[in-house]
């Protein structure tokens, strides 16, 4: 009796179980009323009392077994198929993953803006160092050596003797291309300046310009004033007016401040324009004849005009940002709002 308990436990142990019909053929071969371990409990009955105790545990050992590996196969058969028809009741005709699409920055959207008005007129644009000599950002521009633009209060030092600086303007740039080729040269120049200031939401320690320059043999005031005239119809509508007022920069002479008539009011006076009607948007002027002669180009041959302004301040002014720390605060709501703009 002990060799055919022990047979049929190996039997029970190595029976292959992998799906619900072998599962169930397990139960009819062990476990049922005509099983293999029924038939030995008909056995068990005939044999002597003194054998009943320990020939008894023995068969209740292997019908334990049996039973565990029944339900063990049964749980694990349950889960796999559950897990097969979870995978098949995904619903195919729900919409996608939504992945959001990032959008421009507002100084970007501007800056391309501006940049391709005066690639339509023909400029190129170029680009230069954001860390800079005092040469470049100061000495071939004109500025006489005590001017108060190279006071540590307004430039970022990187070095002292000699001068490196994060530059202060892109008019570095003209200086730049001046010395690297002769004219005709026409280009913009945008990029990334530089100025020891407090923030506040008018001013920043950092911000964007774009620099024009055109040289060649006849270049004109009434050039440069009619190329801004272009810009601001292209810019903001061909209703807008532009004035020239005279002003000084060491780089140009003569030199003038540009207003345009105030978009939001259309020079009626408003709050924005402080009730004047205009709006002042860049510098400019005619090339000083120093600074052609700082760079190798001959003064007497040619003349240019050259200009500047702040991208925050236009971006200000079409699209409405008051506030310029909003820029580079990287706050996803504020950039948002951007999306379908241009
Ligand atoms: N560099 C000047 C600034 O940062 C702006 C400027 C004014 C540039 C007149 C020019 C110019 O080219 O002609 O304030």
């Amino acid at each position: 009796m002990q060799q055919q308990i022990d047979k049929l436990k190996h039997e029970v142990s190595s029976f292959e179980i992998s799906n619900n019909k072998e599962l169930e053929n397990f139960r009819l071969v062990f476990l049922s009323k005509k099983g293999k371990i029924s038939l030995l409990f008909e056995y068990f009955k005939k044999l002597p009392p003194e054998e009943k105790k320990i020939t008894g545990q023995e068969i209740n050992t292997l019908k334990n077994l049996a039973a565990d590996r029944f339900e063990k196969h049964k749980k694990l058969i349950e889960a796999s198929l559950s897990s097969v028809t979870q995978k098949q009741s995904v619903d195919y005709t729900l919409p996608a993953n939504f992945s959001e699409l990032g959008s421009k920055h507002p100084i970007t959207i501007v800056r391309n803006k501006i940049l391709n008005i005066f690639n339509n007129m023909g400029f190129v644009v170029e680009v230069g160092p954001e860390i800079e000599d005092d040469w470049h950002n100061f000495t071939a521009l004109n500025f006489p050596p005590d001017h108060p633009a190279r006071d540590m209060q307004d430039t970022f030092f990187i070095n002292k003797s000699p001068d490196i600086a994060l530059r202060t303007h892109t008019s570095t740039v003209q200086v730049r291309v001046m010395e690297s080729r002769q004219p005709p040269i026409r280009s913009v120049f945008p990029g990334r300046v530089y100025r020891h200031e407090a923030i506040s939401s008018r001013s920043h320690c950092f911000f964007h310009q774009i620099e024009g320059l055109y040289i060649d043999a006849d270049v004109s005031f009434a050039d440069l004033k009619q190329t801004l005239l272009h810009f601001a119809h292209e810019l903001f509508d061909s209703q807008t007016n532009i004035r020239l007022r005279p002003s000084f920069f060491p780089f140009t002479e003569p030199s003038a401040e540009m207003d345009i008539s105030c978009n939001l009011c259309n020079g009626a006076g408003c709050a924005f324009c402080k009730y004047s009607g205009w709006v002042e948007i860049l510098g400019c002027g005619m090339v000083d004849p120093n600074v052609l002669e700082n760079c190798n180009i001959s003064s007497e041959k040619y003349t240019g005009f050259a200009f500047g302004l702040g991208i925050e301040r236009i971006t200000n002014l079409l699209l409405s940002v008051k506030d310029l720390r909003t820029f580079s605060e990287n706050d996803i709501r504020f950039l948002r709002q951007f999306k379908a703009t241009y």
